[in-house]
């Protein structure tokens, strides 16, 4: 293998420059050229690749977004999108690619490996919600956003005597708001694993309230609904002066944290040792501190289970 070919794809996150900047290095230690694709598998059917040496990753690891910046692309699900791409692939001399995305990405990157192409995904983004890693890179420093914001949200609730619902990301998974509900000490969290009974939340609250406790933050995931709808079922239900705070896109952007970039920088480089020793269609994960891969398919085939302990602790600390 003497070229590979590195791309992100779908929502950013934080922590993608590092792993960009891991392939690009660990590649260069091996004698292996890099090319960037711009614009994920967008720019990738259009064959839109720059060049990438030492430098051009120099003074990235401490960025959010993603310097060769991210897509969905609707063409590249379909077989003639794949097979642009992979004819761009051929036609740059490019003998492998690494993808950094979620799991949308990784439906792509199997895609490819399926066509016979040597392909590796590494998992970043802020959903933590892909089987074969205890966390995706961005989900530590999304989660210390989502922190930051429920101090100051507690605060003001605080000082108004008034009840939060702080609607958070997260897709179809729970993961951001039940671990900033643990580590913001939110009253409550609704999850679209859990979706706990509305009564049983206003029974809570009234009780809290009663109790001399004037204030509460709720953790939504959005997966669960709208967190303006919600603080007005709250607020109908409790007649407690309920508002709303939709953290959305901040949760994406911010320098990553020492987490992140650690986790970018050893799974970059594994990527790129597994594809140069002939490994393909593999996802690279972290799991109990070792680095670990799984076939692509796995990782998005079933759901990832959800965290029943922290689940049952956040409710025995919020009472
Ligand atoms: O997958 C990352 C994510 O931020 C989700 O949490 C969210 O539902 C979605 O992307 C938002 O996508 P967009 O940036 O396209 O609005």
């Amino acid at each position: 293998m003497k070229k590979i070919g590195v791309l992100t794809s779908g929502g950013d996150s934080p922590g993608m420059n590092a792993a960009i900047r891991a392939v690009v290095r660990k590649a260069i230690n091996y004698n292996v050229e890099v090319v960037g694709i711009k614009n994920g598998f967008q720019g990738l059917m259009e064959g839109n690749m720059i060049p990438m040496e030492i430098g051009s990753v120099g003074g990235i690891i401490q960025r959010g977004g993603t310097i060769l910046l991210s897509a969905r692309s609707d063409e590249f699900r379909t077989k003639e999108g794949q097979q642009k791409g992979l004819d761009q692939l051929r036609k740059h001399h490019i003998d492998g690619l690494i993808v950094i995305g979620g799991d949308g990405s990784f439906r792509g990157a199997e895609a490819i490996a399926k066509l016979n192409f040597p392909c590796i995904g590494i998992p970043a983004t802020i959903d933590n919600d892909i089987n074969g890693t205890d966390f995706t890179i961005g989900f530590d420093t999304a989660l210390n956003t989502i922190i930051d914001a429920v101090d100051r949200i507690r605060d003001t609730a605080t000082s108004h005597e008034r009840t939060y619902v702080v609607e958070v990301m997260g897709k179809d998974a729970g993961d951001l708001a039940l671990w900033s509900g643990l580590a913001g000490g939110a009253e409550s969290i609704i999850v679209p694993e859990k979706q706990e009974d509305f009564s049983e939340i206003v029974t809570r609250l009234k009780r809290s309230y009663d109790r001399g406790k004037k204030y509460s933050i709720i953790m939504l995931a959005e997966g669960v609904g709208s967190g303006s709808d919600y603080a007005k079922r709250i607020e109908e239900a409790t007649s407690l002066e309920t508002r709303v705070t939709i953290l959305g896109h901040t949760q994406r952007g911010g320098s990553p944290t020492a987490l992140d970039r650690i986790l970018a920088g050893r799974l970059g480089a594994k990527a790129v040792s597994l594809l140069l020793s002939g490994v393909t269609g593999v996802m690279v994960g972290m799991e109990n501190n070792q680095i670990v891969h799984y076939p692509i398919e796995q990782t998005f085939a079933m759901n990832r289970p959800f965290n029943e302990e922290m689940y049952k602790v956040l409710k025995q600390l919020s009472i």
